[in-house]
């Protein structure tokens, strides 16, 4: 039992039969708190000379503690055992995760890619991450990488965090159940995930397989988007965001630890089961959010409106508007622009675009050799030039301009700053699609306005 003090939100799940609901708190950003035993959580003060229940109290950082108060952000956790009590750290083979700086080099083509095979039986989430590339430095908090995974097994007696930054772990089949040190969240596809830097969690896999994208920020936390005159309302809101409410497991056998540290995998086996926290409060916290509820926002007028105003979250920079990251959703709705070529603009743009689709199909790119489908992606790097394929700029040029629903697929993109340095694994891989550029070949000329070749 979880006893949530700033008012639980309960969500309910529509697939039958349904698993058993989690207690959630409801509110992104906020400063919550919880007990999984009553009288757990120390009253009036931090670190009481002895904290309840005999417990240890450890705060959890994620800002340095002189920071704004508007951008700091702290737990409390009050555990069985403090997490000092471990023996050394071992680096360990990281298999197919890699860690920013990636020493190759930026590739301007214009890339996609299936999705990723079928892994061996008994891979777990942490096995199963494979490192598309990415950019920045993850020892400097800056820049971003790009995983994919693709698990089939639960995580045993193993927990993983990512002290390099935050994971947003974007599901595309299967669901994960994400045990993390302040209780769990259930991540379906269609949902997201957020695990802050330096949060313990172990992915089990209640429906089987799972496949899906984490973009690793390791930039400045992921926070909501400013609406400017949007208004007070609008994209996600701030209630749709659920933090776990507190639940602890007392595991007396060796479990393994993994962290990832400044682009390696590190290991050390405590006795015990870490994830022992009974009580917490603070703002350093997972989430879960579901993207369905994104209050999608576009032009009622004319003109295609730059992807921008998808976006669901973003990581700043100390540049006024020029995210680390975005997290970007094309969720189902109206287009109703008049004279107005609705699907994605050709563009070149500054900032780097890897898109992937979680269901159905995204209404700009569904041609070419193995297509974009879901557990797919493509990669557009700075200043490549794309938009719709010939298919689609045909099709949308002479459409009738009725009012018409998109509703047939779920896409998403990680837009960053720096180009995306695409990993060997990544250009060597057999599901690295060839030809991609075919899709914007034969966009004839059109141009009416001359009567002969030639300069003029
Ligand atoms: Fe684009």
């Amino acid at each position: 039992m979880s006893l949530g003090t700033d008012g639980r939100s309960e969500r309910t799940d529509a697939a039958a039969p349904a698993p058993a609901p989690l207690d959630y708190l409801s509110g992104f950003g906020n400063q919550h708190s919880s007990e999984a035993v009553p009288g757990a959580l120390p009253v009036g003060r931090n670190s009481p000379q002895r904290a309840p229940h005999g417990l240890y109290a450890e705060q959890l950082s994620g800002s340095a503690f002189t920071e704004p108060r508007a951008a700091n952000r702290r737990s409390w956790l009050y555990r069985v055992r403090p997490s000092a009590a471990h023996p050394p750290f071992e680096r360990m083979a990281s298999g197919t995760l890699r860690g920013a700086p990636f020493g190759e080099t930026a590739d301007p083509n214009r890339l996609r890619w299936s999705p990723l095979p079928e892994p061996p039986a008994g891979t777990d989430f942490l096995d199963g991450l494979w490192t598309l590339g990415g950019n920045g430095d993850a020892s400097r908090r800056s820049g971003m990488a790009i995983h994919l995974y693709s698990a089939n097994s639960p995580m045993r007696d193993r927990v993983f965090s990512d002290a390099d930054g935050e994971l947003l772990i974007v599901p595309e089949r299967g669901t994960l159940l994400l045990r993390t040190e302040f209780g769990p969240l259930r991540a379906t596809p269609g949902e997201i995930a957020l695990l802050p830097r330096g949060v313990r969690f172990r992915v089990e896999l209640p429906d089987g397989p799972a496949r899906g994208y984490v973009c690793e920020n390791h930039g400045r936390p992921f926070q909501l988007p400013d609406l400017g005159p949007i208004g007070a309302n609008g994209l996600a809101n701030p209630r749709d965001f659920l933090a776990p409410t507190a639940a602890y497991e007392e595991v007396d056998r060796p479990v393994e630890v993994v962290s990832k540290y400044c682009g390696g995998l590190w290991r050390a086996v405590y006795d015990h089961s870490p994830l022992d926290v009974v009580a917490w409060h603070g703002n350093h916290l997972p989430y879960v959010y579901d993207l369905r509820r994104f209050n999608v926002l576009g032009s009622i007028s004319y003109d295609h409106p730059d992807p921008s105003i998808f976006t669901v979250l973003t990581s700043p920079t100390s540049e006024p508007g020029l995210a680390n990251v975005d997290f970007v959703v094309f969720a189902p709705r109206w287009l109703v622009g008049e004279d107005t070529f609705r699907p994605p603009y050709f563009h070149r743009n500054v900032m780097s675009e890897y898109m992937g689709l979680i269901e159905g199909a995204y209404d700009a790119k569904s041609s070419g050799p193995g297509g974009f489908v879901p557990g797919g992606g493509s990669l557009h790097n700075m200043m490549s030039a794309h938009g719709p394929d010939r298919e689609t700029f045909e099709k949308a040029s002479a459409a009738e301009l009725r009012p018409q629903k998109l509703d047939d697929g779920l896409a998403f993109m990680f837009e960053t700053r720096w180009p995306v340095i695409t990993t060997t694994q990544a250009l060597e891989a057999g599901h690295l699609q060839q030809g991609y550029d075919s899709v914007w070949q034969g966009l004839e000329r059109h141009f009416t306005g001359g009567d002969r070749p030639g300069e003029r």
